[in-house]
């Protein structure tokens, strides 16, 4: 595969060598058998054993670029984290072409995958061509990776008839199988929204493994801190195959919440009395894990205990795309939790400044069709007192009253008006308008949260549970369900469709069927949900 980075088709010869040894090879078509390997030329570091258990992914997709991932493992549960790696660099091979069988590669190029990140490797790949499909691989040693399909953005002011886009959440490995993942993976979406807590930081054993058919070392049973805890906990997560299978489908535009550090966790504020240094060295390793583990571009990679993931994205004239974080920078709990307590105080800030001012910014300049936000927690004021008292979550956007204001003045002021929140976190499917007053039903209603269910959070679930009460005596909330699954959203210039996705248990076995329990559409220029189904 030498030399690198030249825009030309691979001889038949290296089509061959490409193909290389792994079975994995075969898993996603790439046709190539292979008894037909060719000896691999040779490659700084040494590969012990088949790498790429963990699969491939692709993420945040411009015009014409995306970035490629993957992560060296050949031994991904090894419990000193390190997956079955010597600490030493390995070259890492890529190529990105226009069809699955490799004949039109368009670039090829040379990663160094470290110890210092995991073995992990973020190529983003430059000059392709806008609107379209791509295929691509990695190569470590003779190992060669499973085929990744990934999608440019159209160009920014291009004309577009379609986004086709899923959100998912909340994926508790050990609470059940990844059904939705498996169906999802049938969709043949555009794009994947990851809204949050993609790992759990819990200790997993007897009493929270719901997850049938399998057996856990013990050395997952102990709350996660360490960097090679993390590692460890996304490479047990990222062994599922439907979960691979959906990143390997298309482009992933990830974000996270609370439980890839720690429950509900507020910038440096543990919830569990953590000294204010030393969860900021647990934030630090967490979030170097997270990057080691996702398709995100040099630009998130971690300093310290920062890491820079709230950003913007582009799908040619239908969407401007707002990627949150509302965990990094938030204002800690309040201690006054009750109605017009201190969770009002004006200073309160769940993005913080900085992004704040930069979401104002975005929204003054978006002049796409619709307007996305990409994010954690509840935006929806959402009265947990089915009686007359009235109790709000401070974990939520409820607990930073003035900064969901300031984000809805903004939307109003900057003439946002096909505004829709994508939302994780409550582990259950929910549909709301976004009113103006929401303490007043006949307000403005001037955007629609679509708060997706969770992968695997919660187990098997259930149409109706205790809290469907709690959230339908919201008067603005439309649709509740709490089952495992995910939704499906397609954006046109005239209509964005909302359909909620369901399967009716997880714990079992990964076989369970999919239906679709609710479809809404909001029409542009006419905010506000319309069931259909
Ligand atoms: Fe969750």
């Amino acid at each position: 595969m030498s030399p690198h980075s030249e825009n030309r088709p691979p001889s038949r010869r290296e089509f061959l060598t490409l193909a290389g040894v792994s079975a994995t090879a075969l898993a996603l078509g790439s046709g190539i058998p292979a008894h037909a390997a060719q000896p691999a030329p040779p490659s700084r570091g040494r590969v012990p054993a088949a790498p790429f258990t963990l699969g491939v992914a692709s993420g945040d997709p411009e015009p014409t670029s995306v970035v490629l991932w993957t992560r060296l493992a050949p031994d991904p549960l090894a419990a000193d984290g390190h997956g079955g790696m010597p600490g030493e660099h390995v070259d890492v091979h890529y190529e990105i072409a226009e069809d699955e069988h490799f004949t039109t590669v368009v670039h090829r190029g040379r990663a160094v995958a470290t110890p210092d990140l995991a073995h992990s490797v973020h190529p983003e790949i430059h000059g392709l061509r806008p609107g379209r499909e791509y295929f691509y691989r990695f190569r470590a040693g003779e190992h060669l990776s499973p085929v990744g399909r990934t999608r440019t953005a159209p160009g920014r002011h291009d004309r577009t008839a379609a986004l086709r886009f899923a959100s998912v959440s909340c994926q508790a490995w050990y609470h059940g199988h990844f059904t939705a993942y498996r169906h999802l993976a049938t969709e043949d979406p555009d794009l994947v929204f990851f809204l949050g807590d993609y790992i759990y930081e819990y200790a997993i054993g007897e009493s929270n493994l719901w997850r049938q058919g399998v057996t856990l070392d013990p050395v997952h049973n102990a709350d996660v801190r360490t960097l090679e805890q993390y590692r460890l906990r996304y490479a047990l997560f990222k062994t599922d195959p439907h979960l691979q299978r959906a990143h390997a489908l298309a482009p992933w535009v990830s974000t996270w919440d609370d439980h890839e550090v720690q429950n509900n966790y507020a910038d440096a504020h543990s919830q569990y009395g953590i000294a204010v240094p030393d969860f900021e060295r647990q934030r630090a390793v967490a979030y170097r894990a997270y990057y080691e583990n996702m398709p995100l571009r040099r630009s998130s990679l971690p300093h310290g205990p920062d890491m820079r993931l709230y950003r913007r994205l582009r799908w040619g004239d239908l969407a401007d795309i707002h990627v949150l974080d509302t965990r990094q920078y938030r204002d800690d709990f309040p201690d006054d939790t009750s109605a017009g307590g201190e969770h009002t105080d004006p200073d309160r800030s769940i993005l913080g400044r900085a992004q704040e001012r930069w979401l104002a910014q975005g929204l003054r300049q978006a002049n796409a069709t619709w307007t996305l936000l990409a994010q954690q927690v509840v935006m929806a004021q959402i009265d947990r007192d089915t009686g007359p008292g009235r109790t709000f979550s401070m974990d939520q956007w409820d607990g930073f009253t003035a900064n969901r204001d300031r984000v809805f003045d903004a939307v109003r002021r900057h003439g946002v008006d096909n505004l829709a929140v994508l939302t994780g976190d409550i582990h259950r499917h929910v549909a709301a308008d976004l009113k103006a007053d929401f303490t007043d039903p006949a307000s403005a209603t001037i955007g629609t949260e679509l708060i997706v269910g969770s992968v695997g959070s919660d187990g098997d679930g259930a149409p109706t549970d205790d809290y469907t009460d709690l959230w339908l005596s919201n008067p603005h909330v439309r649709f509740y369900d709490g089952r495992r699954g995910y939704l499906l959203g397609t954006l046109t210039p005239t209509e964005l469709t909302a359909e909620y996705k369901v399967v009716d248990y997880i714990e079992a076995d990964d076989r369970a069927p999919v239906s679709t329990t609710a479809r809404f559409v909001t029409e542009a220029g006419n905010p506000g949900l319309k069931r259909e189904a």
